[in-house]
């Protein structure tokens, strides 16, 4: 296992250094997406990043939300853009963030980890479930608010519980509280 260093830094105290590292990881994992920017529909609360010798090798976004889960709100953090440098995947980093952040939500009594994904495995492996719900969330699109969208997701919404009891079953309407991320 690769020997790393975990950064956690709020978003607006990130050096010119630290965003251009950023920015490069972005656009070689997401081709496309982050030509100008580190974000891609909003800014995140906090990063996390991994470091191997000193070189940033791996990423994630935090969001720090409250969201409704039928009538009950609940706490999240939300995973946004992980990815890891391509020459150091399968190795366990994307994993160890993972981890990373579930020992932060479990130190501050944060009710669900939560993400959105299309592939599925990473995530199945560090104990997140994939759940059908109808939601409701803010939409943007290329940096403009479109409005309000209600839909069924029931291919990409995956959270991990960490505490409390607030029940989350397919008959529960969750209200993302702001834009899906
Ligand atoms: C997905 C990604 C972050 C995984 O990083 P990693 O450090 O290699 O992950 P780990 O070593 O902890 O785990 C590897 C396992 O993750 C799973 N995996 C691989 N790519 C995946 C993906 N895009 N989404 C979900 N799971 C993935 C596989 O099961 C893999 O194991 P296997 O190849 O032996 O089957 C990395 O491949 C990456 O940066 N991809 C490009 C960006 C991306 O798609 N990010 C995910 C956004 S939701």
């Amino acid at each position: 296992m690769i020997e790393l260093k975990m950064v956690h830094i709020n978003e607006y105290e990130l050096s010119d250094c630290q965003r251009s590292q950023i920015q490069s990881l972005l656009k070689d994992s997401f081709p496309g997406y982050f030509e100008d920017r580190i974000f891609f529909k909003q800014m995140s609360r906090e990063r996390i990043l991994a470091y191997s010798d000193g070189l940033l090798i791996g990423h994630l976004g935090l969001e720090y939300r409250a969201i409704k889960i039928g009538d009950q709100l609940a706490s999240i953090f939300g995973i946004i853009d992980l990815c890891v440098k391509e020459e150091y995947r399968r190795q366990g980093v994307a994993t160890e963030l993972l981890r990373t952040v579930e020992g932060k939500a479990v130190a501050n009594d944060i009710n669900f980890c939560l993400l959105f994904a299309d592939e599925h495995k990473l995530y199945q492996n560090s104990g997140y479930t994939l759940l059908k719900n109808d939601c409701t969330w803010f939409g943007i699109e290329e940096c403009k608010s479109i409005g309000l969208i209600k839909e069924r997701l029931t291919d990409c919404m995956m959270a991990k519980r960490i505490s409390g009891e607030i029940p989350w079953d397919e008959t529960h309407t969750v209200d993302l509280l702001g834009h899906l991320f």
